[in-house]
């Protein structure tokens, strides 16, 4: 954990998986066939889980997904340290589905938003599933071998 700083990220264990499932239920997020190997959580000082996000594998593409920073923590730039250490894991074309109040967020790590003829059939059935229960959905791709987006203060930042 870096001075002054309450939290770390890390990949996730199979005995954060509990903490990950609470995060998503509280964040209504994705819950489906939860494995740590996908994961990379945030911790907080007493190695309390209180933010995971993942990237889920497919044969050509990884979706981001299941990302939830718990509301008491958020603003803090965990979020921001979550995806970017997900980003890391994979150069190739990663999609993801989201609400719009997330779209700009997103924006920052270099995903733009595309049209949902532009999908790989393999996330139709979930764009299909949350926007029943959500309403319309924004699909949005990150383009292979793009560059890190890193801010100064970010632990992994290469300046
Ligand atoms: C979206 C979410 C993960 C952001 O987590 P967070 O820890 O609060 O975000 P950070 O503190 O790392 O924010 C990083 C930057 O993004 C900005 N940001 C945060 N949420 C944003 C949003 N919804 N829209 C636009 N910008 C946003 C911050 O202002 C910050 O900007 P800065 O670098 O200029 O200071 C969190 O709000 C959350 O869990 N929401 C509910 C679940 C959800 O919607 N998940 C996405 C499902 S795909």
């Amino acid at each position: 954990m870096s001075a002054g700083r309450a939290w770390q990220v890390r990949p996730a264990r199979a005995t954060d998986l509990p903490a990950i499932e609470g995060l998503l239920i509280s964040a209504d997020g994705d819950r489906e066939v939860l494995h740590q190997d996908q994961f990379v959580v945030s911790v907080d000082i007493d190695g309390v889980v209180v933010g995971c996000g993942r990237l889920r594998p497919y044969s050509d593409f990884c979706e981001l997904a299941s990302l939830a920073v718990g509301s008491q923590v958020r603003a803090r730039g965990m979020g921001r340290e979550i995806v970017n250490g997900l980003l890391e894991r994979y150069s190739g074309p990663i999609y993801l589905i989201c609400e719009d109040g997330v779209v700009d967020f997103f924006r920052r790590f270099g995903f733009v938003s595309i049209l949902d003829r532009e999908m790989p059939e393999g996330l139709r059935a979930k764009w299909d599933y949350f926007a029943d229960l959500a309403g319309p959905m924004n699909l949005m791709l990150r383009r292979e071998n793009l560059p890190a987006v890193r801010c100064p203060d970010d632990p992994g930042s290469v300046e």
